[in-house]
């Protein structure tokens, strides 16, 4: 038995042996067929990819005086209802775009109910606001600027009060060969919103071949990153997969505790026709927005670049520092989720997890010079 089977394994060997030559060719094919099949496909799942320039879409291009008109607008106070507030207030420059809050600001006597996320990489985003309920910079403009607790202004009268400035009228003549309309507005914002971007960090030089990019220590932790599962849900360009995922995150007990943030998170559900709003008692995340029960509680993956500078974490600012967030992610996230499981990382893997983060996704500073406004 045994050397029956010991000798056909060597006929079988021969055999191969005799048709290696005619059968070569094919196989030569079949290999690089697996090639181009398999390796886009590893492409978008998950890898990492150092930065490039951010897509425009063809309907508004850049132009260097889009982009500066965009800035005036973006700090310009007379874009909320008693003036005291701008795009600025809560994405401010010298925090990353971001107010640095757990819940962000709110327009005055009002409170906000999720978290200011960063402008950096915006450009990116195939969803915007922590539940997508925007897809393009130029749509997204104006909600903030409508919204009862942001802006509180009525888009007839912004138009009318920038369209009194000559400086405005000429740039906008300039800009659009045309007078300030609130859609313009919009555009001219999100121009200068894509100019936005986090570039040049350890990781991209890492990345474009600099071993030394990266500490020892940053090392592990980027190999932790890929190994522990970070990477299939933040990756590409942009460390963001654009999806959404209920990873069960704590509930902000303000939402309950404070009355203004219910009265603001039952609002919203009241806007987007959730029935029974008033006994809401926790954020439904993209459910809001799609009505579908998979996505109860669901939040679009943020990017995890410039990270260090842009804590209070998740759509909830719940966790304050980068620690409370892998020691969430390390006991497989929150009660009942589906999205995540145990990681059971030592003391050591979290550090160097978290010198990662800090070190290698902070890209150069992004310098604003605070426009004189007309
Ligand atoms: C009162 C604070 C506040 C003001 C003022 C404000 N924002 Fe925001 N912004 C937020 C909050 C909070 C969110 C997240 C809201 C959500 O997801 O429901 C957000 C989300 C965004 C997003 C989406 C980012 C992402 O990652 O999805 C963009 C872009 C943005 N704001 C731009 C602007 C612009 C432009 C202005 C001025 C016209 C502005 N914001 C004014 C607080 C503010
Ligand atoms: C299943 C997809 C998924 C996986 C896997 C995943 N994340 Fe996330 N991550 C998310 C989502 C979704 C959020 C936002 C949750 C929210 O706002 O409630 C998030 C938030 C974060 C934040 C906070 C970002 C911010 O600006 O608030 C950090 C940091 C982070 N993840 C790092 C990691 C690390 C490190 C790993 C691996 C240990 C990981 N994530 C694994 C989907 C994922």
């Amino acid at each position: 038995m045994l050397r029956n089977n010991t000798c056909r394994i060597q006929n079988s060997g021969v055999r191969s042996q005799n048709k290696k030559n005619r059968y070569s060719g094919f196989w030569i094919l079949i290999s690089v067929f697996l090639i181009l099949a398999v390796f886009p496909a590893y492409s978008y799942a998950g890898h990492l990819e150092p930065f490039k320039s951010a897509p425009v879409p063809n309907q508004n291009p850049q132009t260097p005086e889009k982009i500066e008109l965009g800035k005036k607008l973006f700090f310009d106070r007379r874009l909320s209802g008693d003036s005291t507030m701008s795009c600025a207030t809560c994405h401010m420059p010298e925090l990353a775009f971001t107010d640095g809050q757990d819940i962000s600001l709110s327009y005055p006597t009002t409170k906000n109910w999720r978290n200011s996320p960063t402008l950096i990489n915006v450009a990116f985003q195939k969803y915007l606001f922590h539940d997508g309920r925007a897809t393009t910079l130029e749509d997204q403009a104006l909600f903030p600027l409508m919204s009862a607790f942001e802006m509180n202004k009525n888009l007839d009268y912004v138009e009318e009060q920038i369209r009194v400035v000559p400086e405005y009228v000429e740039a906008f003549k300039k800009v659009f060969g045309g007078e300030v309309t609130r859609q313009r507005i919009a555009m001219a914002i999100a121009a200068f919103e894509r100019t936005l971007i986090s570039v040049n960090s350890p990781l991209d030089r890492y990345l474009k071949g600099d071993k030394n990019a990266l500490s020892e220590d940053a090392k592990k932790g980027l190999r932790i990153f890929e190994d522990k599962g970070c990477l299939d849900c933040h990756h590409g360009v942009n460390l963001s997969d654009d999806k959404f995922y209920a990873l069960n995150v704590p509930e902000n007990p303000d939402l309950m505790d404070e009355p203004r943030v219910t009265a603001t998170m039952r609002f919203v559900a009241k806007v987007y026709h959730y029935k029974d709003y008033r006994n809401l008692k926790e954020d439904p995340g993209r459910y809001l927005i799609t009505k579908n029960k998979k996505d109860w509680k669901a939040f679009r993956t943020p990017t995890v670049r410039e990270i260090a500078k842009t804590g209070p974490y998740m759509h909830n600012g719940i966790f304050a520092t980068l620690d409370e967030v892998i020691d969430f992610l390390d006991e497989g996230g929150g009660k009942g989720n589906k999205a995540l499981k145990p990681l059971g990382l030592t003391a050591d893997e979290k550090k160097y997890l978290k010198t990662f983060m800090v070190e290698a996704l902070t890209g150069e500073e992004i310098k604003i010079k605070y426009p004189e406004l007309p």
